[in-house]
């Protein structure tokens, strides 16, 4: 038996300060997804991504935790656990859920969902509650470009988020602050591994071409967000990832 050696991570430490970007993170579910709130801390506009679960406890984060407005609701993908509370959320806040157009059957599906085989009880949508965007799609939120990376692999329409003027902060021993590319990346891209495969929609050829096509290209300093789990970065992930063994992505 052997162990992969993982090095510790930089901790982010944020500058707060005029327009600088934020990313505080909430673990909701019996799955533990992990829902983000990403706003800006001088204008306070907020997106919710993968509002997951515990609608309430997320209104509250938002309203009284960081005193944030949320102007969107964003899905990585349509499985339950990303967003049984997104409506719960885009209602209270009179906002819209977007996701991309390749998932929009399984927003109004609970089977297709995994909500009916998982919890019992159906999570659905109905076509006019949703917004869709398509894969290499750009979004602007919070001042800046968000785009779009269609990731098939986990489901269809699986897609990351990436903002190149992402997060500033001031690395260990440095005098100087840094910004580096934040990646939402859902469940295609998890520290040192990646989303199931083998629920409907699901493709490991896909999956392994999207990680190692798309994802990994992009900046090594990138910070990456997953869906599930411990926050990364493209280095590590390109340096301790099963699927970038045997390649040279520099
Ligand atoms: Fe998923």
């Amino acid at each position: 038996m052997w162990f992969l050696q993982i090095p510790d991570i930089e901790p982010l430490r944020i500058v707060i300060g005029d327009e600088m970007l934020k990313i505080s993170k909430y673990a909701a579910g019996m799955l533990e997804t992990n829902v983000y709130f990403c706003y800006d801390n001088d204008t306070h506009e907020c997106v919710i991504i993968d509002p997951a679960d515990n609608g309430d406890h997320i209104i509250n984060i938002a309203e009284n935790e960081l005193s944030v407005r949320p102007v969107a609701v964003l899905l990585t993908h349509a499985h339950f656990d990303h967003m049984k509370a997104a409506g719960e959320v885009s209602g209270h806040f009179g906002i819209k859920i977007y996701v991309n157009a390749l998932d929009a059957d399984m927003m109004t599906d609970p089977e297709a969902n995994l909500s009916l085989n998982f919890t019992g009880s159906e999570v659905s949508y109905g076509r006019e509650e949703f917004e869709t965007f398509t894969d290499s799609g750009s979004l602007n939120y919070l001042g800046r470009n968000w785009k779009v990376i269609g990731t098939p692999g986990h489901t269809k329409g699986s897609s990351c988020f990436y903002i190149e003027d992402g997060l500033s902060y001031i690395p260990n021993g440095a005098s100087e602050e840094k910004t580096v590319p934040v990646l939402f990346s859902g469940d295609t891209l998890f520290r040192c591994s990646h989303g199931r495969t083998d629920f409907q929609g699901g493709s490991q050829r896909e999956i392994t071409s999207s990680i190692r096509d798309k994802i990994l290209t992009l900046p090594a300093e990138t910070s990456v967000f997953p869906g599930h789990g411990p926050q990364t970065s493209i280095g590590i992930e390109r340096t301790y990832n099963p699927l970038a063994r045997g390649y040279d992505f520099i």
